[in-house]
């Protein structure tokens, strides 16, 4: 019997912290004006000091746990997309195990930058079609004010914090229709974090830097590609879509892609204006927010999409 999953419970969670466009223009030489005219971003959530992606992740995971009435230890596998990890070693994933308080289960991290909850996703539908595990939590969490030159306006505008979830549980239709992931590291140098901190010790330049424009021509080429890929390989049309949920970058690139695809806005969920760009956090956070205002409803067709660093992107096509 084929076997493939479905999306049982999601949740996510945002930092108290609200910093605006008005706060911003305090910091560098912006205007509230400037970044909502060319991203859509009104605002973004910032971490306190003391939390770390692991602790975002873990509030996500136990909403969305408590979305699909799963107990964390019916978890078999663990896997978290971060860009932004706790630690170089141990990976977030096993930092966000201990904290569930479970102990029986693999975790791992993916690092695909703001693709990454896609790449999660869909490693963790082939551990699932494959019939070895029967529920599967997957998390993208990010803490992007701490890559950011804050004196840098052309990126600090852009980013903020957050983590998103999803229980994936066994089942016998899908769920995940298919998955179709790319990559392409010869763009390596239009958008990078060239340098790391190990112990406190810095190498290189930990922060993040990027070509806003060679970034938006290429992110809206592949997000068109890929959305049509997974299409062709349903034999679907696009008026099957209910709704699509692009990573939220910018609400240009959203735009542009859903003009591509021929669908409405009132088809695409985005939530740029208020969440800014949460990197691998930035789809199962539209999701989240998507289902539990009740936009989202079983039985209907989503697609993700992500695109970022590597060059990596890739599409989701999801049954509900
Ligand atoms: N406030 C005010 N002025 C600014 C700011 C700011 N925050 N940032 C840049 N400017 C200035 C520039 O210095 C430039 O001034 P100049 O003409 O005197 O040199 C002017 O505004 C125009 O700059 P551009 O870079 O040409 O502005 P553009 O319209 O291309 O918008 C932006 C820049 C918003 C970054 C756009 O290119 C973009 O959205 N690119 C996609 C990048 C993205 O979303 N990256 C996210 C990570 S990648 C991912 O998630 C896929």
């Amino acid at each position: 019997m084929t076997v493939y999953s479905r999306i049982a419970g999601t949740g996510s969670y945002l930092p108290a912290k609200v910093l605006t466009n008005r706060d911003l223009e305090t910091r560098v030489k912006t205007s509230d004006e400037w970044i909502y005219s060319r991203t859509g971003i009104r605002q973004r959530h910032i971490a306190a000091e003391n939390q770390s992606a692991s602790d975002l992740a873990l509030l996500a995971s136990h909403r969305a746990l408590e979305a699909a009435s799963v107990n964390p230890e019916s978890i078999n596998l663990i896997i978290v997309a971060t860009t932004t990890p706790d630690m170089v070693f141990p990976s977030t994933a096993c930092i966000l195990q201990a904290k569930l308080g479970i102990k029986n289960c693999p975790a791992f991290d993916v690092q695909a930058v703001c693709s990454g909850f896609v790449y999660a996703l869909a490693t963790a539908d082939q551990f699932m079609r494959s019939g070895q595990y029967q529920t599967i939590l997957v998390v993208g969490a990010e803490v992007y004010s701490r890559i950011l030159d804050w004196e840098d306006r052309t990126t600090c505008v852009l980013f903020g914090d957050g983590a998103g979830a999803v229980v994936l549980q066994r089942s016998d239709v899908p769920g995940i229709l298919s998955s179709h992931l790319h990559a392409d590291g010869s763009h390596a140098d239009i958008l990078s974090v060239p340098g790391g901190v190990s112990g406190g010790k810095i190498s290189g330049r930990p922060l993040l830097q990027m070509e806003g424009n060679a970034v938006f021509k290429f992110a809206v080429r592949v997000l068109g590609e890929v959305a049509e890929e997974a299409l062709a390989a349903n034999q679907l049309e696009k008026s099957a879509i209910d709704w699509l949920i692009p990573h939220q970058a910018n609400i240009r690139i959203i735009q542009a892609t859903a003009r591509k695809l021929g669908l409405p806005m009132e088809k695409v969920i985005t939530t740029v204006d208020r969440h800014a760009n949460t990197s691998a956090a930035s789809i199962p956070l539209a999701l989240d927010t998507a289902v539990r205002d009740g936009r989202i409803r079983a039985g209907q067709l989503v697609m993700l999409e992500g695109v970022g660093g590597g060059f990596t992107w890739g599409a989701i096509l999801v049954r509900m």
